[in-house]
């Protein structure tokens, strides 16, 4: 008995003792982790880097233009590891430790957080987010511009004309801007079709998939229709993205091969021009890469573009001949626009970071989030800050974790350098959930590391809870912003108000206005008011 004891008391002493330095171990350096610069090792160079952060800040003016265009930017499921992983991925790929990196749209002067649950949900979807920072409103998951009256599947309550909401594009159109979207993903996917849609159920993209729920598409039109076919989306000078197959019959073959999932016969992108001949507008239908740069510099009156018959590629898996990046988009999209002198509404999504997050594919996710930093750098070279407003948001987080003890300069996508403490390597990024779960053998953690596809574009990091599709998450997103009132979106609020923000600062849509706040908080308002009231009212009026 008394052997058991002390044996017990040895093993609690030993662990406490091991514990000590449990919660910070010491770094592993190896000679791959010489400091990034050398200048960093003295105090000057922090204070100096910190003195230039102030002054940049005191250097800055309040831009209280009126916003004549604005761009909206959503890195669909950018969480806030996913920017931190993404700028060191960039900095790695150039050579440096990565850490110090910024990409291109974290200089933006305002950064703010918002908050992404949903009517009816903790954590949301595509849909109810989308409702949210296009119309100003929360509405409940997997539904797209209606109210909250309205749940999801239920095609009877979304007929009700009084659920239906108006986006940020449909302002803009309302005062004679132009408007256009621009995604990687099926152009009739959750979030842009916040932009145009009202629709009970997200996967509604075609006549078909109302069908297979027992609607009746007459009554509950699909999302693909809706665009081509009503207000605001008949409107949008701009469509570019993927998903022919939601536009075309199922026995009519693509470009590419792949046949349409239309069961209503109709040929939307026929019917499209059809419209925009009828109103005798210059119009184009285009579907790969050669025949959008062809218009790049002088684009049609309207334009639109599906490059793919579903969702497009992965940047880094494309086909270079047919498939455009997203800032050659971006930028045929702004060459259109910009033509409008009253300026314009752009919605622009990296819709495919979300994707690879579902599949726990780390690589492709960090690289389409740089592929969208570039995109936005592209349109801030455009356009300038004057007079457009930019902002960078997401619609909701994932579950990536960017974890361990890795020295500075660590492999961003490779194993951290502390184990487990089952003396198994783990990957610095990993997920809380998703189909990359290994299964224990022999009641031993796998070693990912000694997998033979290790580190490929389509490898999986490990999840520690099996699921075939990794989750979203619940915590904020970061809302970065440039151009007039951007410093508006300081702070933490509901992602509802960042539309009314952005027409706040162009002075459309249903809320407050710049313009007409700017006259009453002129310093000389108040004099003129008392001229008015004093002199002139009294003269002519009594
Ligand atoms: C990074 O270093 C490698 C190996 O020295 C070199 O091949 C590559 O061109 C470098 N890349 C950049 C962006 O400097
Ligand atoms: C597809 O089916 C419809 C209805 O049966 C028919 O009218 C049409 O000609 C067919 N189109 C093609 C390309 O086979
Ligand atoms: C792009 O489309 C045009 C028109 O259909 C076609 O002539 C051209 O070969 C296509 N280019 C590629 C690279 O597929
Ligand atoms: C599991 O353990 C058994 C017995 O030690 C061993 O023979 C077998 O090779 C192990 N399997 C794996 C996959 O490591
Ligand atoms: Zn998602």
């Amino acid at each position: 008995m008394r052997t058991d004891w002390c044996a017990i008391l040895a093993v609690v002493v030993a662990a406490v003792a091991v514990r000590a330095n449990h919660y910070h171990p010491e770094l592993k350096f190896n000679n791959k982790a010489t400091p990034n610069n050398a200048a960093e090792q003295t105090p000057d160079y922090w204070r100096n880097e910190a003195k230039e952060g102030i002054e940049k800040r005191l250097r800055r003016l309040q831009n209280n233009n009126i916003a004549r265009n604005v761009i909206m930017f959503l890195g669909d499921g950018l969480s806030v590891p996913t920017l931190a992983a993404a700028r060191i991925l960039k900095g790695q790929r150039a050579n440096r430790t990565g850490e110090e990196t910024e990409m291109f749209f974290e200089s933006f002067p305002t950064v703010g957080l918002s908050k992404t649950y949903c009517l009816d949900a903790q954590i949301a979807d595509s849909a109810c987010t989308a409702t949210a920072y296009l119309t100003g409103v929360k509405n409940n998951y997997g539904t797209t511009g209606v109210t909250g009256a309205v749940k999801r599947y239920d095609c009877e309550a979304s007929t009700d004309p009084s659920t239906h909401l108006d986006s940020i594009a449909a302002w803009a159109l309302a005062e004679g801007k132009d408007a256009g979207i621009v995604t990687t993903t099926r152009i009739t996917h959750a979030s842009p079709s916040g932009a145009y849609a009202r629709i009970a159920d997200r996967d509604w993209e075609n006549d078909g998939k109302v069908i297979d729920k027992k609607f009746d598409p007459k009554v509950c039109p699909d999302i693909a229709y809706q665009l081509i076919h009503t207000e605001p989306g008949k409107q949008f000078k701009v469509i570019l993205g993927g998903g022919r197959r939601e536009f075309l019959p199922e026995n009519f073959t693509d470009e590419e091969g792949s046949n349409g999932l239309r069961r209503d016969n109709r040929n939307l992108i026929e019917e499209w021009a059809a419209d925009k001949a009828a109103q005798n507008v210059i119009h184009r239908y285009v579907w790969n890469r050669s025949q959008l740069m062809s218009l790049r510099d002088n684009p049609p009156e309207y334009i639109l573009g599906l490059f793919e018959s579903s969702h497009m590629h992965y940047h880094m898996e494309r086909n270079r001949q047919t498939e455009p990046t997203l800032a050659e988009l971006t930028e045929v999209a702004i060459n259109s626009l910009r033509r409008n002198e009253k300026g314009f509404f752009l919605f622009v999504e990296s819709g495919r970071i979300d994707h690879a997050h579902h599949d726990n594919y780390v690589q492709l996710s960090l690289d389409e989030t740089l592929e969208f930093d570039i995109a936005i750098k592209k349109a801030v070279e455009m356009l300038g800050e004057e007079d457009t407003l930019m902002v960078v948001t997401a619609d909701h987080s994932h579950v990536m974790a960017f974890n361990g003890y890795s020295v500075r300069g660590h492999d961003i996508l490779g194993a951290a350098e502390e184990y487990g403490h089952d003396n198994i390597p783990f990957q610095t990024i990993s997920y809380t959930n998703g189909p990359g779960y290994r299964k224990p053998v022999n009641n031993t953690r796998v070693d990912v590391t000694t997998e033979e596809n290790y580190k490929d574009l389509r490898w999986m990091t490990h999840a520690e809870v099996y699921r075939d599709d990794e989750t979203h998450a619940g915590d904020d997103v970061a809302v970065f912003a440039t151009g007039p009132y951007h410093h508006l979106f300081t702070g933490l609020y509901e992602q509802s108000q960042i539309p009314m923000i952005m027409a706040y600062a162009a002075c459309i849509g249903p809320g407050l206005h710049a313009c007409s706040s700017a006259v009453l908080n002129h310093p000389l308002s108040l004099p003129i008011y008392i001229i008015i009231f004093l002199y002139i009212v009294p003269r002519y009026m009594l």
